[in-house]
This record gives C-alpha cells, structure tokens and sequence, in this order.
C-alpha cells in the first residue's frame, strides 16, 4: 500500500483532507469580508493549496510565485524569482501558502519582498512546522497545520530529488535511501 521507501507514514489522506478542511474553515473567518491573494509557492505547495482552497468559502484569488534562494559563500543568499506574482499586491491581503517551513530562510525572503511591494497584509500558512529554527532570526509561519519532528519528510508535494511529490500521504523517507542520495 506505501512506498518501501517510506520509514514511517506521519498523515494519511484522510487526515491531509481533514486538516485542510479545518485550515479553509479558520481561514474563511480570517479573511471575512475581504478579497484576498493566496499564493501558491510552486512547486511542493501546490497539492496543499489544491485541498486548501476547496474549503475557502469566501471569495480569493489565486496567485503562483516559484521562488528560491541561492545560498551563496554567505548564508544570506539572495532572492531567485523563476515566476512572479501576475497583479500588483500593493493594498492587497496577501496569505503565502508553502508545504513545510524548516529553517526559514526561503520564506523570510518572500516575506520581505511581499511587504516591499506594499501589500496591506502579509501572512504565512504552512502544512507542515519543521522547527528548525533560530528564535528571533527568520520568519514564523501565523498559521499551519501540524508539527512534525526534524526529519526528511516526502509526499503532498514535498520531494526528494524532486520525485516522490505525488504521494497522497506523507511519510518519512528511509534513512539508507536519503544518504544515498
Ligand atoms: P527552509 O528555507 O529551510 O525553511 O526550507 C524551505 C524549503 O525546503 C521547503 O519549502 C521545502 O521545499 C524544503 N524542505 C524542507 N524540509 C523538507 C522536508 O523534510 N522534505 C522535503 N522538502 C523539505
Ligand atoms: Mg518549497
């Protein structure tokens, strides 16, 4: 039933849709009233931003940004745009939605860059809370959907090698098969 390169299943189906439910449902109430941007960051949050938006019930707009940061000599690499925002965000109530925050730098970058352009409202929603972070250095996410413990995680989008993103579920890989690559 799941992949022999899988350790550990952490969510099955079921409960990715159930979260997502409760995730569309609070965020329905958030944003009450408002039109606001959600924003798909391509490529692994996209399975996630598909079951989240079936349960937004207020009116949205779908955006897509595919970003990443190019960690250079120094840690603070800089913002890669491979594919932006189609509107101007200036006024707008923006919700960054991403599949897993782990150090946090990526999205601390987005962040930035997000409020730069003037949006009226800048927040995070994530599935998955890697923390693996220094308190107080980058970005926490305002909302997600569960914690997990600091180990490499595939499926609902998120990959190893850029495979395994179409799993259903999400499970820990294996550790012999992460050395080997
Ligand atoms: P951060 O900048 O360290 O927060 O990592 C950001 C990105 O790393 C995420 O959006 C994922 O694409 C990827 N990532 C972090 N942890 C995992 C994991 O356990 N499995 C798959 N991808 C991960
Ligand atoms: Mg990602």
């Amino acid at each position: 039933m799941y992949d022999s390169r899988i350790e550990k299943v952490l969510f099955t189906k079921e409960q990715i849709e159930r979260k997502c439910q409760e995730l569309g449902t609070m965020l329905s109430n958030i944003y009450k009233g408002k039109i606001p941007v959600f924003l798909c960051m391509l490529r692994g949050a996209l399975p996630f931003y598909a079951e989240l938006i079936k349960n937004i019930t207020i009116d949205m707009e779908m955006e897509y940004m595919y970003a990443n940061s190019y960690q250079g000599t120094k840690s603070t690499g800089v913002l890669n745009i491979k594919l932006d925002i189609g509107i101007d965000i200036r006024d707008r109530e923006v919700l960054i939605v991403d599949d897993i925050i782990d150090t946090g730098v990526t999205m601390t970058k987005i962040y930035k860059e997000l409020v730069s352009r003037g949006a009226a409202s800048v927040k995070i929603c994530t599935f998955l809370n890697k923390p693996n972070r220094a308190k107080g250095i980058t970005i926490e996410p305002d909302y997600y959907g569960y914690d997990i413990p600091v180990k490499y995680v595939v499926g609902f989008g998120m990959d190893y090698n850029n495979i395994m993103r179409n799993l259903p579920y999400i499970g820990v890989l294996r550790q012999e098969i992460y050395q080997k690559g």
